[in-house]
């Protein structure tokens, strides 16, 4: 039977976020590393009381090697702002550190991971939740939040709502994912999904 892919060799067994970030630069468990620049660890204080996860880097985050730097990033810092919540207060991740894409001529077309590459990349993720212990963690967007509510798991049904995440943290919460306001055909609808966007994250505040 073959083995599942697995970050879980490369986790060292002492921790800290230094030593995880160092770590996981080398990580080779799954194929994902082959094709990207660079991992993309997560970001933030330990003393963070809320931990942000995303799906992957995306093409900006994937050269610059931090996490939400790109067009989504900037929505992320618009509904953080619009909630009072401080980015320097939080703690900001993915599900996945590596990014997935297609080469399409010159341009690479984000691809979405898939289970087993969620799966194999789940130990990063659970050891920055276990250093950080949040009170909250966000999930944005459908693939963060199946990852850590399970596969049944409907953001457009339980989006803002405060779920019991022990052992993870006191509260989870599901958003959407802030590209999605970028994916919006007009100003209209693009305002209306920031706006319900900038609730989810004040409905988070009101946690802290
Ligand atoms: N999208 C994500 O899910 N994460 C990032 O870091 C950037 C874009
Ligand atoms: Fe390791 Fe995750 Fe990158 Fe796969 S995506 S190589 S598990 S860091």
């Amino acid at each position: 039977m073959p083995t599942a892919e697995s970050a879980e060799p490369f986790v060292p067994e002492r921790r800290s976020l230094p030593s995880l970030r160092a770590a996981a630069a080398g990580c080779k468990g799954c194929r994902l590393w082959a094709g990207a620049t660079q991992t993309v660890f997560g970001e933030g204080t330990a003393a963070a009381e809320v931990i942000l996860v995303g799906e992957q880097p995306g093409d900006r985050e994937d050269v610059e090697g931090a996490p939400f730097v790109g067009p989504a990033g900037r929505e992320l810092d618009r509904g953080l702002e619009a909630a009072g919540i401080d980015r320097r207060r939080v703690y900001v991740t993915n599900a996945v550190k590596h990014f997935k894409f297609e080469p399409r001529g010159k341009r690479r077309i984000h691809q979405k991971p898939n289970w087993s590459e969620l799966a194999a990349c789940r130990p990063w993720l659970d050891a920055e939740i276990e250093l950080v212990r949040p009170k909250v963690i966000v999930c944005l967007g459908a693939t963060a939040a199946q990852s850590l509510l399970g596969r049944s798991f409907r953001v457009t049904r339980q989006r803002g709502e405060a779920i019991a995440g022990e052992p993870l943290a006191e509260w989870i919460v599901a958003t959407i994912h802030p590209s999605a306001i970028l994916r919006q055909r007009d100003d209209d609808a693009r305002h209306a999904e920031r706006d319900a966007f900038a609730d989810d994250l004040r409905a988070v505040a009101r946690l802290l």
